[in-house]
């Protein structure tokens, strides 16, 4: 990727990110590490860390993987405490680690809907809580990938949607908290994402897809780039007055009244 260092927006930043290893959020990671900052990688598999971690070492940056569930409270205090032994202070926790399956509610059990709020609203709030001893006070970012589910109904949805809720919710009231130690609290709410996971497993076929891009006044899905450029402003010194803040980030679809 010649040329992608051109830029240093995050000179000399430490970024942590859960969910990195793969689709939107390690798109984030590239660009984060495309403008000078370290990152850390957490994810459950080794596999995909490896690759990603290689991926971005492999263009110049400065990356390392370390394999946690954000589940596991113990295991996130690991990460972030190998982090600052590397590297120091955190300046940016970027929260990404999500799980979905569509099912409606009475297709699912008690334990799937609370697999999903765990890893996105439990593992945002561990991934939160975990990392404010680390965090740079004052300075530091804390972003997360939530969803336009969090306020839309959305069928097949009803766990997800709840998490997100929660995640925007648990943003907003630690946006309040911790202003006052000089750390910016915010959410990325995207709609469709373009090749990702989620994606593949929402929108399967060509008609279903195609559906869905009816209802974007931009009439296609968003890039990861796009989501990316997003947080990277958010995690930049462009954004310091940036705090509590939903940032929706889907084509205009929210205001057809349709969501996923
Ligand atoms: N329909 C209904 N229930 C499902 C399901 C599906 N498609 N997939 C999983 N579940 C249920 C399981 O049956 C289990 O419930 P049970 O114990 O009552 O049977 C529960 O969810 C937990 O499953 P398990 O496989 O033990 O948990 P997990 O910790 O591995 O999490 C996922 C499961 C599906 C949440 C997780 O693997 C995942 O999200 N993977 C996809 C990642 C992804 O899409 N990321 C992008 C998100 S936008």
């Amino acid at each position: 990727m010649p040329g992608i260092f051109c830029d240093h927006l995050l000179k000399d930043k430490t970024a942590f990110i859960t969910g990195g290893s793969s689709g939107i959020c390690l798109r984030i990671a590239e660009r984060f590490a495309g403008h000078g900052a370290r990152v850390m990688l957490v994810g459950r598999k080794q596999d995909k860390l490896d690759a990603a971690v290689a991926g971005i070492r492999s263009a110049g940056g400065v990356a390392e993987g370390f394999s946690a569930d954000v589940r596991d409270y113990d295991a996130l205090q690991n990460a972030f405490r190998k982090t600052a032994e590397l590297w120091g202070e955190i300046d940016i926790l970027l929260c990404g680690a999500a799980g979905n399956f569509p099912a409606p509610a009475l297709g699912m059990s008690a334990n799937g809907f609370k697999a999903v709020v765990d890893i996105d609203l439990l593992g945002t709030f561990n991934a939160c809580r975990g990392s404010y001893e680390y965090l740079r006070k004052p300075g530091a970012s804390v972003l997360s990938i939530s969803a336009t589910h969090a306020f839309t109904p959305i069928a097949s949805q009803a766990h997800v949607c709840a998490a997100k809720a929660g995640v925007d919710m648990l943003t907003k009231v630690l946006a309040v908290e911790w202003g006052p130690s000089g750390v910016r609290v915010n959410v990325i709410s995207p709609g469709p994402v373009d090749d990702t996971e989620g994606m593949r497993r929402l929108a399967p076929t060509y008609e279903v897809r195609a559906r869905f891009t009816e209802r974007i006044p931009l009439r296609r899905f968003a890039t990861k780039d796009e989501i990316a450029d997003l947080a990277l402003f958010v995690s930049s010194s462009a954004a310091t007055y940036i705090n509590g803040a939903i940032l929706v980030c889907d084509g205009g679809q929210c205001h057809t009244g349709h969501s996923l």
